[in-house]
Parts: structure tokens; C-alpha cells; sequence
């Protein structure tokens, strides 16, 4: 599969107004929706009676006691049906609807930990006790995918610095790489002969970028735990990276002293590298970087915007690659 050069089709980067016109989303409901749960204030974003949340109890008190953070954006939310109907998630399928519509038979509870690597604590873990007693907030964050396109998404989750240290990292741990579960009974992209990745996806951070307090272990979103097409019941939120570094549904974690293999940079690392800081100046080899459509847009109206250097987040995060050069290590 590897040396197929797999790469983010032409036709998942174009293909908003198609999808718009499939699944008829925007409708004028949805829009009100956005109107009236725009602008964060200090107030938890509502979540909606009608959605189902099949999590266990442990999970709904975490979520439950969320609060505000000030690391929050308050530009206008993108509505509930586009942050949960609009994915990447090729463990199933390549379309933006694939994981809505295949992860209904995923099961995300039970569900394991493991840690391993550079650190004093390593073994399997429950998740709920991974999680327990960390303050859960909701954090609203642009999520700027790597295809120019961008949502503002109110995540609950749980900063990951106080997750790692939980596992005691030792001094040499310099990186830290993420995996995402390998079900191919559950998840028909892992099944595919076709894959235009290799499974399991693989993620990492350098340590640094990993204890940055606006990193994220997300545990829900909109208010409720996270549904299995956005990576439930766990994934990462990185806010200044391009999308794939948030990788979804983790399994395992591991403290390393080298960098480690990623999927899209294994797949294609001329044009995916692995630090991925949303970054204007550096195109993709087959499309610009200096704007994104910010969803919803509609046929006539892609809504473009400007893409800002680390997503906006530069002033929290550029120190961290101080005297890098970011058109190498993009
Ligand atoms: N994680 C896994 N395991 N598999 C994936 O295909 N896609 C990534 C990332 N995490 C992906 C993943 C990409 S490309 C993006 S843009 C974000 O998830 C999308 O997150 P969302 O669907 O919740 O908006």
C-alpha cells in the first residue's frame, strides 16, 4: 500500500458543494441553530435534546461538569450537523459522509488504554481511570484541515499535559506517538483492499507540543461525548496543526527519544510532513494554503477566509519552533 502514493483525492478537497447538494444540510434550520449558539460566550454551549448519547454514565458526569475556558475562540460555531456529518475518518470510508453513516456499529465502551514507552507508569489502562478527576473544559478552537477547509468546533476534553504526566514520562522522552484502535471487523476502511492509508493510523508529537496547555484530549463535543465519527471516546485536538494531526478513537500511547513514523507523512511525506503547523506561506503541492473555506459555505458562497500562521494560535505556540525553519520542517 505504501508505495502507492496515496494522497487527499482532488475530489475530497472540491467536493463541498457536492456533498452539500447530497445530504441537503444546509437547511434553514441548521442555519438558525449556528445564528443562535454563535459568538462563545462564558456560557457552555447547549447540547441539543435530540441527540443520542449512548456513552456509560462515568463518561456524561466527566463531560457534565465542564466549564468555559478562556483558550476559546468566540467566532461563530460551525453547526452541529457539519462537525459531526462532514469528516475525515478513513477507517470508514474516504467520503466526508462515510463516517456517519459506517461507524454505527463501532464500540467505544468499553475501551483500553495502553501506555508504553519512556515512562514509569506503562501497562493498559481503563479510560475512565486515564481521566479521572481531570478538569474537563469545553475549549472552542478553529480545526483547519490540511484540504482548506475549516470549522470552529466546541470540544469538551481534558488538557493532555495532565493526562501524560499521570504516566510519570521520563526525562528522555522526547516524543510522543499516538495509535488509533485497529477493528477491521468494526471499521470497513481497515478492511478495504483498497486502503489509501495503512492501518493502524499513527500520529505524534514532540513532547513540547504535547504539554502545550492548548493541547487537547477531547472527550466530547457540543456537550455531549464524542460520537463515533469524530473519534470517540478519545481523540486529540490540536488547534495550531493541520486536522490529521488529531488523531481520533487512540488506543495506545508511547513515550519516545526518536520522532515517530506518521500516516500521512508515511504516506506521502513530500506533501505531508510531521510537525503540520497550518502554515499560509507553505502550499500544498497541489493547492494553496493561504485560505480556507470556512464551513458552512454554500454553492454560491465558498466563504473564503484568510489562513492565519499556526491557525490564529501563533502568539500561545511560534516559540516552540523558534530558529526552525517551518518551509523544511512543515
Ligand atoms: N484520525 C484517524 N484515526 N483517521 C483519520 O482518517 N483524519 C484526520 C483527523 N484524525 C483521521 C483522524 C483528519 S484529515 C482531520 S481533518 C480530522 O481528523 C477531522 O476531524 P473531524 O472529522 O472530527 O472534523
Amino acid at each position: 500500500m505504501r508505495n502507492q502514493i496515496p494522497t487527499v483525492p482532488e475530489s475530497q478537497v472540491t467536493d463541498e458543494a457536492v456533498y452539500l447538494s447530497r445530504r441537503q444540510m444546509l437547511t434553514a434550520a441548521a442555519v438558525s441553530t449556528a445564528a443562535c449558539l454563535s459568538s462563545g460566550a462564558a456560557q457552555l454551549v447547549e447540547p441539543s435534546p435530540e441527540v443520542n448519547d449512548p456513552a456509560p454514565g462515568w463518561m456524561h458526569s466527566l463531560n457534565n461538569g465542564a466549564t468555559h475556558s478562556a483558550l476559546s475562540t468566540n467566532e461563530t460555531l460551525t453547526p452541529y450537523e457539519y462537525v459531526t456529518g462532514y469528516n475525515n475518518f478513513y477507517e470508514f470510508g474516504t467520503s466526508k459522509d462515510d463516517p456517519a453513516s459506517n461507524s454505527g456499529q463501532f464500540q467505544p465502551f468499553p475501551w483500553e488504554i495502553e501506555i508504553a514507552g519512556l515512562a514509569e507508569k506503562t501497562g493498559r489502562f481503563e479510560l475512565e481511570d486515564v481521566l479521572k478527576d481531570l478538569a474537563v473544559e469545553e475549549r472552542i478552537y478553529r480545526l483547519r484541515c490540511v484540504e482548506a477547509w475549516s470549522m470552529v468546533i466546541p470540544w469538551l476534553g481534558v488538557s493532555l499535559g495532565a493526562v501524560l504526566k499521570r504516566f510519570k514520562p521520563l526525562s528522555s522522552a522526547r516524543y510522543v506517538a499516538f495509535e488509533t484502535v485497529y477493528r477491521p471487523e468494526q471499521m470497513p476502511g481497515q478492511r478495504s483492499f483498497f486502503a489509501a492509508i495503512d492501518y493502524p493510523y499513527l500520529e505524534g508529537l514532540r513532547m513540547d507540543e504535547a504539554m502545550h496547555p492548548l493541547t487537547l484530549l477531547a472527550t466530547g463535543v457540543y456537550g455531549r461525548s464524542l460520537p463515533n465519527q469524530n473519534g470517540a471516546p478519545t481523540r486529540l485536538v490540536v488547534p495550531w496543526k493541520y486536522g490529521f494531526k488529531s488523531i481520533k478513537s487512540i488506543r495506545k500511547i508511547t513515550f519516545l527519544k526518536t520522532q515517530p513514523p506518521t500516516t500521512w507523512q508515511q504516506a506521502n511525506a513530500r506533501e505531508y510532513g510531521f510537525y503540520a503547523n497550518v502554515n499560509p506561506a507553505v502550499d500544498h503541492p497541489r493547492w494553496r494554503q493561504s485560505e480556507e473555506r470556512r464551513l458552512p459555505g454554500s454553492v454560491f458562497n465558498a466563504n473564503r477566509i484568510p489562513t492565519l500562521a499556526f491557525n490564529g494560535y501563533g502568539e500561545q505556540v511560534a516559540g516552540l519552533y523558534a530558529g526552525m525553519d517551518l518551509t523544511k520542517d512543515y
